[in-house]
């Protein structure tokens, strides 16, 4: 899968990590959950030709980001990140960009129109398109082993030998839909709003070459990025990176982790505790959640370093039930009800949501263990809320920080 124009322009051209001295020290640092591009010899080229296309942000769009979710740290508007967690290619589509949005507007409104203030709406869309994986090997019913999907900017869904091979010009193609994605999330019914796209900070042949700026360093992959749960080592390359640009940023925190490792991201990733800069996203399960985030809440408030605390209470509530991954909502509610009041508890501020849903009609998550009967249509990642329990999830978040 070529494409010539590119290839052609490319060519002679090679991302040149001497204009960015920080970028290069980076590079020689190790980074968790890289596809195996075995040595495809175009990797350069085609990094070459993403530092050379438009930032698909306006960098004045980050400081704009940056004082709204300096208004969520200080209790004046609310944080609602929702998407899909995966975006396939194909939701590209002027038709599907629109019905999402009209779903997470819907779900802001709410949130607003129940908490009297003023949500700031965060997309996890424009670039969603590589997800870590535990599992490196998936087993095919015939019993032969094909590698894992690990989201449209490296392989195919396609359960196929050919469809799982790590193809880098799919890096590309996941910025011309990214490109697309924000061309229709910028006209339509948004056209005159801004609006502010997210997706996790995770492969480093796309995130490093996206990196804009002379003296300043910004992404101009989307107004937010964020680290996942598995690429959080303060040593590596994601966290260093994300410490060298001036977006606003992320951490998932899950269960593993300790008040040090946490007091070691807030001094690494907002040394100069910067209003609107951090956000740490707390993904516990509901059973582990109120001891967890009393520890590292506690922990946090001593840096005296501003936070802003959001809750994922999808990652830690995975289940498998009859051979399908499930969340169930009691487990989310839990955990949204623990979050908020457990960092009241120690002071701290809840003040944001970060879900996953789909506007399709989709039955992924359930009300309780015995309506999941198994072989639902299993989802490219992780279960996701149809819209009415997306809208349910909202209204509990807000009664329990209307309280
Ligand atoms: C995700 O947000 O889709 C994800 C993989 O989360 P985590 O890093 O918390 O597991
Ligand atoms: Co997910």
């Amino acid at each position: 899968m070529l494409r010539n124009d590119a290839v052609e322009g490319a060519q002679r051209k090679f991302l040149d990590l001497r204009r960015f001295p920080r970028l290069g020290e980076l590079s020689r640092l190790p980074a968790a959950h890289q596809p195996e591009w075995g040595d495809h010899a175009d990797l350069e080229c085609i990094r070459a030709e993403l530092a050379d296309l438009p930032s698909l942000i306006d960098h004045r769009d980050i400081r704009a980001l940056r004082l709204a979710l300096a208004r969520v740290e200080a209790g004046a508007a609310c944080l609602l990140q929702v998407g899909e967690c995966a975006e396939l290619f194909s939701m590209a589509s002027e038709r599907h960009v629109e019905r999402r949005l009209s779903l997470y507007r819907r779900m802001a409104d709410h949130l607003a129109d129940r908490t009297g203030r003023e949500v700031v709406l965060v997309l996890r869309m424009a670039g969603q398109h590589g997800k870590p994986r535990t599992q490196l090997t998936e087993t095919l019913p015939d019993g032969n082993k094909i590698p894992v999907y690990r989201g449209d900017a490296v392989n195919s869904f396609a359960a196929t030998v050919v469809g799982r091979r790590s193809d880098p010009w799919r890096l590309l193609t996941s910025y011309d839909r990214s490109r697309d994605t924000l061309k229709y999330l910028q006209g339509g019914p948004a056209l005159g709003q801004r609006v502010f796209v997210s997706h996790e900070a995770l492969l480093r042949d796309y995130e490093e070459p996206m990196t804009r700026g002379g003296k300043t360093l910004y992404s101009g992959g989307g107004h937010l990025l964020w680290i996942g749960e598995r690429t959080r080592d303060i040593r590596d390359w994601h966290v260093q990176w994300a410490s060298s640009i001036i977006n606003p940023v992320g951490v998932k925190v899950g269960p593993t982790a300790s008040g040090v490792d946490v007091t070691d991201l807030v001094r690494m990733l907002n040394p100069r505790r910067e209003q609107g800069r951090l956000s740490l996203i707390t993904r516990m399960g509901a059973a582990e959640a109120v001891g967890r985030i009393g520890a590292l809440a506690e922990a946090v408030r001593e840096l005296r370093s501003p936070v802003l605390w959001q809750c994922d209470p999808m990652h830690g509530n995975t289940r498998k039930l009859h051979g399908t991954k499930v969340r169930l909502l009691p487990d989310m509610r839990a955990e949204i009800t623990a979050f908020v009041r457990t960092l009241r508890d120690s002071g701290c501020h809840p003040g944001g949501l970060h879900i996953e849903v789909t506007p399709d009609a989709v039955s992924e998550c359930h009300e309780d263990a015995s309506s999941a009967k198994g072989g639902d249509a299993c989802p490219p990642c992780d279960p996701r809320l149809n819209s009415e329990q997306a809208l349910e999830i909202v209204d509990h978040f807000a009664s329990e920080i209307s309280n």
